[in-house]
């Protein structure tokens, strides 16, 4: 949008600096001109107070321009391409695979070894968790990083990294990797410096000379972990100041209210996005602004300074888009695509982590009540933004339905939430299940769940006990939820070792900085010769393997399993049941009726229930998972046990 004053000051800012001219830059210009009234605005709201208001936009748009120069020529190519195929990310040929790359590979080098293994199953997305500089023992798994443009000795070195990504990029693979964008390592420079009493530095951080704001603050705020890291301030000895640390008290939150740190965030971001990374997970989102009075989660200006990264990222890089990590109530997450938009404006991605915990809920319970509720109540998406779906990942499973949802399914919120952690955590007496209660909060009575697919699902209790039903049952349990995140719309997100049933590892109890945080027990290290039974027909290793690298399979097939919002759900009469419709205009297999069974029984519907919506006018229906035609039997569509049906018409 054209608008004088935001025009006047861009024309100053670029006055002031050397202006690259030539053809190469006729792109960068376009874009800064359509995105800086935004840029501008949201700055101001940020900002506008600042006496240095303008020096600080002025570097801004600095930093823009020096990445843009830094930017390689393919990049800018695919830039672009993908400017022109904008919804690329949203058809149904990407499937991701999220792991740590020492657990998976050992290191980024032998994680070229290992992309064969990847692409038999079909993935073509990685999200390698987090590679940067961290300290070697207080790391949160990566996510307290040290220097965030250097790569951790332990996963290997930039070079490494240089040729996975053109390893990748040969075979048409999307990379994923993280960008802390709300905390840093006490050990990293700005925290260095600050402990040595540089004002300067100690502005990126939120530093207090005693108690009064901490408790203001922590009175509305609630314990991200309770148990290991209770409160939301740490005392620094160094400086005998309160610094805030809403996770671990080694990760020192970033202050977003001084733009120098929103500026290093830009120039971090762009790095990687020259690094040639396709998409950037933005870790933990919610939490960018802090508010005294406030959870200090999910505040507006959380979200402006998303909207300031992306249209920022979209002046230097367009081709690069954002995954928002924000684990947060169904009705906040949807709001990290953007509102006020048609299109995304924030991040394209976010993490359905309602829709994860649906599942469990559903795998737990048998019925499908609280998941076709809770999916309902799920706002409708903007255009140009889709979901990660995900099973499992290497956080714990937190119970984010609403209250309202649970109620409406008819079920009390207290129980509910207490039933499925103990079921989980084998203090259930039907329960297989081999999970650990974790962040257990004593003062809420809230707690989340730790423990890998497999082990959740039943498979290691099963195998102990050498139950082949048992162990049937696990595995269909894994290959429908697999099932759920392939067909539902997004982007699936396999977790590592979940696909040959990775069961929990308690190695972690031996490591002094590990044993105080459960969700190591789902951070495994694959053991290859383990990983090789896949090929050996009959073990479980192939038994799952081979099922999901199918899904992976026919969905790529599905044309309306492109991520378009064409979703419509259908209510059954059956309450194990969970159904819904996706479709698209063309293509192969344009209308698909996905129905699951979530008991350990057969469960059959009348056909009415779809016919009345349009659906199953003939009399024979295609499976498209197993290719089979299925005739229902006296107007009842029948779904065995544990299995979800993909059925074409
Ligand atoms: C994100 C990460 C999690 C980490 C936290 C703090 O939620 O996924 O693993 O502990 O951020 O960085």
């Amino acid at each position: 949008m054209y608008e004088q004053i935001s025009h006047s000051l861009l024309n100053d800012i670029l006055t002031q600096y050397k202006q690259p001219q030539g053809e190469d830059w006729q792109h960068f210009y376009t874009r800064l001109g359509a995105n800086f009234y935004a840029i501008h605005s949201l700055f101001q709201h940020l900002y506008g107070q600042r006496p240095d208001f303008k020096e600080q936009l002025g570097k801004l748009v600095s930093v823009l321009a020096q990445q843009y120069a830094q930017r390689a020529q393919h990049l800018r190519a695919k830039d672009l391409e993908r400017e022109k195929n904008h919804d690329w990310f949203m058809q149904q040929k990407w499937v991701g695979m999220a792991l740590y790359c020492q657990g998976f590979a050992g290191d980024l080098a032998n994680m070229r070894e290992k992309l064969p293994y990847v692409q038999d199953l079909g993935v073509n997305l990685l999200h390698i968790l987090p590679i940067c500089d961290c300290p070697a023992e207080q790391n949160d798994g990566g996510y307290a990083v040290r220097d965030f443009r250097k790569i951790d000795a332990r996963n290997g070195t930039m070079q490494d990294l240089e040729q996975l990504i053109a390893a990748m990029q040969q075979c048409d693979m999307l990379l994923t990797l993280d960008v802390v964008v709300n905390h840093t390592s006490d050990e990293h420079a700005w925290a260095m410096q600050a402990k040595q009493g540089v004002q300067q530095y100690q502005d990126y951080y939120f530093m207090y000379p005693d108690r009064t704001m901490p408790d203001m603050f922590e009175a509305a705020m609630p314990e991200v972990f309770p148990e290991n890291a209770p409160g939301s301030f740490t005392l620094n000895p160094e400086t005998g100041k309160w610094v805030m640390t809403v996770f671990n008290h080694y990760q020192w939150d970033l202050n977003y209210s001084n733009p120098a740190v929103l500026i290093e965030m830009v120039d971090i971001i762009l790095f990687w996005a020259n690094k040639g990374v396709d998409i950037l997970r933005l870790d933990a989102v919610a939490f960018l602004w802090k508010k005294i009075g406030s959870t200090c989660q999910n505040e507006r200006e959380a979200h402006l300074i998303l909207q300031l990264l992306k249209d920022c990222c979209q002046v230097t890089a367009p081709g690069v888009i954002f995954i928002a990590e924000a684990i947060v109530a169904p009705i906040e997450i949807i709001k990290y695509f953007g509102e006020d938009a048609i299109n995304a404006k924030e991040c394209e991605i976010a993490y359905n982590a309602t829709f994860m915990a649906l599942l469990w809920d559903a795998v737990a319970t048998k019925q499908t009540v609280l998941l076709t509720k809770g999916v309902e109540d799920l706002p409708e998406k903007l255009d140009r933004a889709t979901w990660l779906n995900y099973v499992r990942c290497h956080d714990d499973i937190g119970l984010g339905f609403s209250d309202k949802a649970i109620i409406e399914a008819g079920f009390d919120p207290v129980s509910h939430r207490r039933f499925l952690v103990d079921y989980y955590t084998g203090h259930y007496a039907e329960s297989n299940a081999r999970g650990f209660a974790f962040g257990v909060n004593k003062k809420t009575g809230d707690a989340r769940i730790s423990g890998a697919l497999a082990s959740l699902a039943g498979l290691e209790t099963a195998l102990e006990n050498q139950d082949e039903p048992a162990i049937e049952n696990a595995i269909m349990t894994i290959v429908l939820l697999h099932n759920l995140i392939m067909s539902f719309g997004g982007i699936p997100l396999i977790y590592y070792g979940d696909s040959v049933g990775t069961l929990n590892n308690d190695s972690y109890l031996q490591d002094e900085n590990k044993m105080h945080d459960n969700r190591w027990v789902h951070r495994p290290t694959l053991d290859w010769d383990v990983l090789a039974l896949r090929n050996q027909p009959g073990t479980v290793q192939q038994r799952l393997f081979s099922q999901i690298k199918q899904l992976i399979a026919i969905r790529k097939e599905i044309s309306a399993f492109a991520d378009l919002n064409n979703r419509e759900l259908i209510s059954l009469e059956n309450p194990h049941l969970f159904a819904f419709h996706r479709f698209v205009q063309t293509g192969m297999h344009s209308k698909v009726v996905v129905v699951a069974n979530f008991d350990t029984s057969p469960q059959s519907v009348p056909l009415h229930s779809f016919r009345q919506k349009g659906l199953f006018k003939g009399s024979a229906l295609t499976e498209l998972y197993s290719g089979q035609q299925i005739t229902p039997e006296s107007d009842l569509l029948t779904i065995p046990k544990l299995t979800a049906y993909w059925l074409s018409t």
